[in-house]
């Protein structure tokens, strides 16, 4: 059974409790609309440690764009099922008034790697990010939370932040879960229409294809992408594309 925690303090009795056992504690953020790439984080933490938990907060303090917030896909019953299926243990569930008691007055701010790529075209994403990161690690205090290398960027912020302020927690990066025709997994292609589903795998393709991050740029912008960015980092090829409203990340190895 997965039981349902809104409360901070009760979440840190539950944590203290459960470390004081010398359980390992496996973690993982989302904000919810699960699919199988959140499902394959929860299942390594599962193979990994003897509890897992689980949050659902859609973080306001990551969105620039309220419509985005807005659309933002709310699928309660269905996550909750799942989570129940992959054997998680807690899922917190919090308020936004419990998580920032502060009303946003302290946020963590990294530079320079927050203010390009992802940084570059969402102001003050990794802000938001990294502050509710932070909030929920110093909340749960997990021996390993789990990160998806679908958001490249935001992992490699997260560990590189946990790194700065010794934090206790293991950062443990997991591989892009795809749809069966490349298409990365994420809560956003629900809001894609069927001719832009039908073009969306090209994405990846085009990305995969070991050209440069120009040559990638004009071949996607040729297929029909708005391209916003593709650059070179850490060994990896990342990009962002606009079809029509929606947008989509990827990266690949290079
Ligand atoms: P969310 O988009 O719900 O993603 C939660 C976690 O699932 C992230 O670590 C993300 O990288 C991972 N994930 C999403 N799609 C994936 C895929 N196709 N393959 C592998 N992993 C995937 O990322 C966030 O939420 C938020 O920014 C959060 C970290 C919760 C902070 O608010």
């Amino acid at each position: 059974m997965t039981q349902v925690i809104r409360e901070v303090p009760e979440m840190v009795r539950w944590s203290t409790e459960t470390l004081g056992q010398n359980r390992s504690l496996g973690f993982i953020p989302t904000m919810g609309a699960l699919h199988a790439g959140h499902r394959s984080l929860i299942e390594k933490a599962r193979r990994e440690n003897d509890r897992v938990a689980v949050s659902l907060f859609v973080n306001p303090t990551q969105y620039d764009d309220p419509t985005d917030l807005e659309a933002y896909p709310r699928t309660f019953e269905a996550d909750m099922e799942m989570m129940q299926n992959a054997g998680v243990d807690i899922l917190l569930f919090p308020e936004y008034r419990d998580l920032y008691p502060d009303d946003y007055r302290y946020r963590v701010t990294e530079s320079p790697v927050s203010e390009e790529l992802e940084g570059a075209h969402r102001n003050g994403h990794f802000d938001g990010v990294l502050t509710v990161v932070l909030k929920l690690l110093c909340i749960v205090r997990p021996t390993r939370a789990y990160f998806g290398e679908k958001d490249w960027q935001q992992y490699v912020l997260v560990r590189d932040m946990a790194a700065a302020f010794f934090l206790q927690t293991e950062i443990v990066p997991c591989p892009v879960i795809r749809e069966s025709d490349g298409l990365a997994m994420s809560s956003r292609n629900v809001h894609l229409t069927v001719e832009e589903r039908r073009l969306a795998p090209e994405f990846h393709r085009i990305l995969s294809c070991g050209e440069s991050p120009q040559i990638l740029r004009r071949r996607l912008g040729e297929r029909g992408f708005e391209v916003e960015y593709v650059e070179r980092r850490d060994d990896r090829i990342l990009g962002a594309v606009r079809v029509g409203k929606v947008r989509l990340i990827d990266n690949v190895s290079d």
